[in-house]
């Protein structure tokens, strides 16, 4: 384990490299406990450097077995070598060949970084810095070089030998060992480098691209599960389309392969020609999956395959610049899924997903700009706000310079830096440069951290026909940037009449209003609108154009107008649910004073509306009448947190929406059970997704304990089981019911790990105090691993990031239990145990006596000798 140095890597200090590496060439003889590489580099000193400079390779943890330069063994003085670097002291030309040969040990590779086993199968994971842990390079993402690969291996335990490009040759070996090279002909970076060998399973498919090129396609799974890889294998080849057509991108090898393993740190990674995926986001079916499983692996797929351009033909100078492929190519997954299924319940589902990840990120101590200027451990940075904010801002652009325009830019920018490693600055400068516009003050959407603020209210005045908008943006401060500039904020609106249709206006003064879109620049703005003959209702941020808050001053009235009229889908959501929120925000104000809870009944009607407008689609209907969850809430109160209370004003609301609204439920709940073929698109996964909603609500009535385990006994597909096993888990929890589910879950899966992970999930968010000692327990069950990433984030990443009321119990005995358990997973592997830490990232927004608490445990893990960099780095940076 890399131990911290404290060394902190910063943007302004970057420098091009002193030499190049415009080839490698590779050698692997796999064995589990000692494998050798042999590397051989050809090295190029930079035009304008001194002859003798010293080449300084990164390595980590690396034993070297030999050197040579030019085929002849490097005399001792003539290179310096520890684990983490070697030097060659004065390289004697401008160009050589350099010939490096290391042993890992692969089996005792527990951090997942570099060449590691999982279960049995030979596999790499290189982003950011792991290829420094196979061989020493110039491991920097600015470093492109060609890789040819052979590798070698006893032919019974690994038939199959898999690395980037196209495949050259294979053959025979003595001793029962065979071998296999390819050759990847683009250069590229060598957190792209990938190889894996083992025995697998294989489905086979192709693929005819735009101009006429055949591709192989190969996804790779444990024997037998070949079929539960179709769903992955039918959403490549509709990626592979859908980016032709979109983006004018082809695929550009002969084959492309995808492998999936069952330790992984990430979701999955985007290796030139060679994805490798968590299995959790390759294999499904109906029996066990859910729709939010099969739209991930949907998502997934699509995210690495666009990779190959935006990452990989054009990669990053540096990993300051990390948003550059991520934020772009999160953008174009979003696109991809919102093509696929319905744009609008993808745009919600995604600011869902903004609010609860990347806003207390940005609102908290671990805030940093999308483009961040310094970082400790560059693990740390792959965050919600680099990949989802970073995906929002390239929205932005869009937005600001229309569909065409935007299309234009991305032409140029293709055209312009393919075979670059490229900065934001490259990027920006593509879109003005097809437009024309200056984007500077743009910019700071990439360069300034925290969520802009916006507070409007609006006036009408009936004898001038004028309509009035006083606006302010702010930006709260955020660590190491106290003070904030002015943003260009771009507000797509609609002005909205009593038919629900927008009105026409005349003349506008105070802003720049195009398309249906009001651009803020300043810090106060008044908006005048003219020439509006009735007063409108004001729908702002439309689409959630803007990644911002918003204080809106608006009657209930206005809300309850625009969540059942207005022209935007996403704003009628956005109406309800704030109008949820407020109603939730008084409750819980009220069960600090000792009230009950009360609520409008004007709410519950209208959720009953809603639920039976048969005009909408049945999964827009679900995600309004899905309440904002608890840590939503929280986040809206701001401070002085007491998840208990919230926790029972969220129920209060619901059983009042629930009993108001039975009948209507249960008829509905009744007509949305079709017996139909199963299928995973959104229209079958929209319908589940209502009928389970209904089913949380009715589970609060009285006799919901048997109507979820009739639920639960008679479901067809794993998301209606798992929902049944939830409302059970949660809401009558300790029931002979709840118990008899659970046992039989159990029984069923108990030889599927990743069906496991949904019983350690629904477990682990169980409300209320007792689930600290379930959770306890389920470490000690059979199918958990504390070594394995799924494991652990689905039993102890869900218990500390989604069960406000057990983790954050009163006592702070979760707290004592996670900073244990983090510590236990960082001796295998700090970054998991990293990401798992930033769940106490929102600790100062919690009651006084919670905060300090929590403040210990934070503390207690500092006070541990030998930290590694990753975690000493969310932990100083959560504390200060
Ligand atoms: N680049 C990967 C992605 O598509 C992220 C990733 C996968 C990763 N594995 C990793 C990042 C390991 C850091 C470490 O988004
Ligand atoms: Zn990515």
């Amino acid at each position: 384990m890399r131990t911290d140095t404290g060394q902190v890597f910063k943007l302004e200090d970057y420098r091009p490299s002193d030499y190049l590496i415009p080839a490698i060439d590779m050698a692997f003889a796999l064995a589990p406990d000692a494998t050798r590489v042999v590397a051989t580099l050809t090295v190029e000193r930079r035009q304008g450097v001194a002859a003798g400079t010293p080449l300084l390779l990164d390595g980590d943890e690396l034993k070297l077995v030999r050197v040579e330069i030019d085929g002849k063994p490097l005399k001792e003085a003539a290179y310096a070598v520890t684990p983490d670097q070697l030097t060659i002291l004065a390289p004697p030309a401008a160009r050589f060949s350099l010939t490096i040969e290391t042993e890992v040990n692969p089996s005792a590779n527990s951090a997942l970084m570099g060449l590691y086993r999982s279960n049995g199968v030979y596999c790499t994971q290189c982003e950011a810095e792991g290829f420094r842990r196979i061989t020493y390079f110039l491991d920097r993402p600015d470093i492109l070089s060609v890789y040819t690969v052979r590798i070698e291996a006893p032919k019974a335990e690994a038939p199959l030998l898999l690395s980037n490009g196209n495949p050259v040759r294979h053959g025979e070996l003595a001793g029962g060992r065979h071998f296999a090279e390819w050759h990847d002909p683009f250069p590229k970076p060598s957190y792209l480098f990938a190889l894996v060998a083992g025995d697998l399973g294989r489905l086979a498919d192709e693929f005819t691209t735009m101009s006429g090129r055949k591709v192989e396609l190969g996804i790779y799974v444990e024997h037998g599960k070949e079929a539960l890889a179709s769903y992955a294998m039918d959403a490549l080849k509709r990626s592979m389309t859908w980016d032709e057509e979109k983006f004018g991108r082809e695929y550009d090898l002969d084959v492309f392969n995808i492998v999936a393993v069952s330790d992984f740190n990430m979701g999955a990674m985007e290796n030139k020609g060679l994805n490798i995926f968590n299995d959790k986001y390759v294999l499904a079916d109906q029996q066990t999956a859910t729709d939010a499983d099969f739209a991930n692996i949907e998502a997934i797929i699509a995210h690495e395959y666009f990779h190959n351009w935006t990452g990989n033909r054009i990669t990053c100078r540096d990993w300051f610049q990390l948003c550059l492929k991520e934020g772009l190519t999160v953008y174009r997954d979003h696109e991809f899924s919102a093509d696929q299924r319905s744009r609008p319940v993808k745009r919600i589902a995604e600011v869902r997903t903004l609010r609860a990840h990347q806003f207390p990120e940005d609102q908290g101590p671990l805030a940093h700009p999308v483009r961040p200027r310094r970082y400790r451990e560059i693990n740390n940075f792959y965050t919600a706000t680099v990949y989802e904010k970073g995906s929002e801002v390239v929205r932005m652009i869009r937005t600001i310079l229309g569909a065409e325009m935007f299309r234009a830019g991305m032409d140029l920018y293709f055209e312009r830096h393919d075979g670059d490693a490229a900065t934001i600055d490259d990027f920006l400068k593509v879109f003005e440069d097809v437009s024309g516009q200056d984007l500077s003050q743009f910019a700071l959407w990439y360069h300034q951290a925290g969520t802009p603020h916006v507070t409007v209210s609006s006036a009408y005045n009936a004898s001038t026909h004028e309509f009035t908008l006083e606006i302010e943006q702010s930006s709260p401060p955020t660590p190491s940037e106290s003070r904030k500039r002015l943003m260009h904020i771009p507000l797509a609106f609609g002005l909205v009449g009593p038919d629900g249709e927008d009105l026409a206006f005349g003349e506008v003064s105070g802003a720049t209003v195009e398309d249906g879109v009001l651009h803020l620049h300043k810090r106060r703005q008044t908006v005048v609108f003219k020439g509006l003959s009735e007063r409108p209702v004001l729908s702002l941020n439309r689409g959630f154009s803007a990644p911002i808050t918003l204080s809106l001053e608006q009657k209930p009235e206005d809300r309850i107008f625009l969540a059942g009229n207005d022209g935007d889908a996403f704003s009628r959501w956005q109406a309800f649910n704030t109008l949820l929120t407020d109603a939730l925000i008084a409750g819980f104000r009220r069960m600090l004073g000792n009230r009950q809870p009360e609520f409008a009944a004007s709410l519950g009607e209208l959720a009953g509306r809603i639920a039976a407008n048969a005009s909408l689609e049945p999964a827009f209907r679900a995600l309004a009448l899905t309440l904002p969850a608890e840590a939503d809430i929280a986040r809206e109160i701001g401070k002085g947190i007491d998840p208990d209370a919230i926790f029972a004003a969220r129920e209060a609301l619901a059983r009042s929406i629930a009993t108001v609204n039975e009948e209507g439920f249960r008829q509905l709940y009744a007509e949305l059970n079709s017996d139909g073929p199963f299928r995973p698109d959104a229209d079958g996964a929209g319908r589940r997704a209502l009928r389970n909603v209904l089913l949380d609500y009715l589970a609060l009535l009285p006799g919901g304990a048997e109507f979820a385990a009739l639920h639960f006994a008679s479901a067809t597909n794993m998301t209606d089981r798992a929902a049944g096993l939830t409302a059970l888990a949660h809401r009558h929890a300790g029931t002979p019911q709840a118990v008899d589910a659970l046992a039989r879950f159990e029984n069923e899966y108990s030889s599927d790990a990743l069906v496991m992970d949904k019983w350690f999930l629904i477990q682990a968010s169980a409300p209320g105090p007792a689930a600290l000692d379930t959770v306890r327990g389920l470490t000690a069950h059979p199918a958990f691993s504390i070594g394995n990433p799924n494991r652990v984030r689905s039993l102890i990443g869900t218990f500390a990031g989604a069960n406000q009321t057990g983790f954050h119990r009163a006592d702070g005995e979760g707290y004592r239990f996670f900073a244990e358990t983090v510590l236990e997973v960082e001796k295998r592997n700090p970054q998991v145990a990293a990401r798992l830490a930033t769940a106490m990232r929102s600790w100062r927004s919690l009651e006084p006596v919670r905060q300090g608490k929590a403040r210990e445990a934070l503390v207690s893990i500092l006070k541990v000798e030998k930290l590694s960099a990753d975690l000493k780095d969310i932990i100083e940076r959560t504390l200060a």
